[in-house]
């Protein structure tokens, strides 16, 4: 499908968002200027442990907004942990939301905003557009740069007894304000760097070869490959460059606005699948199913698979394919094995396959694909 209709309809949505050093420190003004008296400031014990919930603090009490502070909130937040959290909200007579870590604690944070003003199950808002009433004010601290929480108007909630992951897209799920600092980066252990970079660029493949894709989503897809192409491999052996951090942030910042209008697709719905099943970090499912989904998909969109292929593998002696240069990629960031190394089991394909084929991001896939072929693509990454 590589002759698209550029005059096709498309909408784009976007929070205000605020980049550069010293972002974190405009967490208070904002909070005061949104009208927030007392908020609920929502992080994870990692992101405490390294001091940026108590520096958003600091701005916030400043600025003379109070806060309590809710950080039960694990690597694939649960819906059981927002519904905790929506019950502080409610309990500390919170009327706003400041979300300081990674996508974790940001979708959690979205998720305590769209309850606290329903009531109901988090889960029940499950799908595209099922958000009635607008949510609290939220700004989103990230802590990571890949995730686009902060820009998107995406939500990945896990519902444990099912054992998967629940997509929730609505645009009341945009934050109001994102303060896009390159600080809190230098805090990142190196698996967490890689892994929230590849997520950042499996958002702007994604995006780029989605069918929702715009011109304008095509702009911020590109340039996010671009920036990710030359800064991570580079902000891997200099960790504490604010340049360097400051360039996966924008890398993405430009994936999430381009990914938060034009959609995922098959990598996203299958990475799902892998974390509602087996609590595995996001990032890494997507650099593992990457080249497989470009694979089966190359057909569809190749000459724009073909130009991310260009992008990512500029310098590159010999000709690859599209699929073979974001392989050689995520190895060139230490990113080795298989699904099974992650302790996928071929005996569970068909379950991950049935889940990932209800996910709402398949459905901009360029391609269609059938529960045998999402099953051929899984055994293929096995
Ligand atoms: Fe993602």
């Amino acid at each position: 499908m590589n002759h698209r209709n550029r005059l096709e309809l498309r909408k784009f949505v976007a929070p205000e968002f605020v980049c550069g050093q010293g972002a974190l420190d405009l967490a208070g003004r904002y909070a005061h200027n949104l009208g927030m008296r007392h908020l609920l400031l929502v992080t994870d014990p990692g992101v405490r442990a390294v001091g940026w919930a108590e520096a958003v603090g600091e701005s916030l009490t400043e600025a003379g907004v109070s806060f309590t502070i809710y950080d039960s909130v694990s690597p694939n937040p649960r819906a059981g942990e927002v519904m905790a959290g929506a019950e502080v909200y409610w309990s500390e007579g919170c009327n706003g939301i400041v979300a300081v870590g990674g996508g974790s604690p940001m979708d959690c944070a979205k998720g305590i905003g769209i309850v606290s003003v329903s009531g109901r199950d988090i889960l029940s808002f499950e799908g595209v557009d099922r958000v009635p009433l607008p949510p609290p004010p939220l700004i989103c601290v990230p802590t990571t740069a890949g995730t686009s929480a902060d820009i998107s108007q995406f939500a990945i909630i896990g519902d444990e007894e099912g054992r998967r992951k629940v997509a929730i897209i609505s645009k009341a799920l945009v934050p109001d304000v994102s303060l896009l600092d390159p600080e809190p980066l230098t805090t990142m252990p190196r698996d967490l760097t890689v892994d929230s970079g590849i997520d950042a660029l499996t958002h702007a493949i994604e995006a780029y070869v989605s069918n929702a894709s715009s011109p304008i989503t095509d702009l911020h897809a590109l340039e996010s490959i671009r920036l990710t192409s030359k800064a991570m491999p580079a902000v891997l052996e200099n960790p504490d460059d604010l340049n360097l951090r400051f360039s996966t942030l924008l890398a993405s910042l430009h994936a999430g606005l381009a990914f938060s209008n034009a959609s995922v697709g098959a990598v996203h719905a299958m990475a799902h699948a892998l974390g509602g099943v087996y609590d595995l970090a996001h990032g890494r499912c997507n650099a593992l199913l990457l080249e497989y989904v470009i694979e089966a998909n190359y057909e569809a969109a190749s000459i724009r698979y073909d130009r991310i292929g260009a992008i990512l593998g500029q310098g590159q002696d010999e000709w690859m394919s599209p699929a073979g240069v974001v392989a050689a990629f995520r190895r060139s960031l230490g990113i080795s094995g298989t699904l099974s190394t992650l302790g996928v089991t071929r005996d569970m394909i068909p379950a991950l396959a049935e889940r990932a084929y209800v996910d709402p991001c398949l459905a901009t896939n360029p391609r269609d694909l059938s529960r045998e072929e999402i099953e051929e693509i899984y055994e293929r990454a096995l």
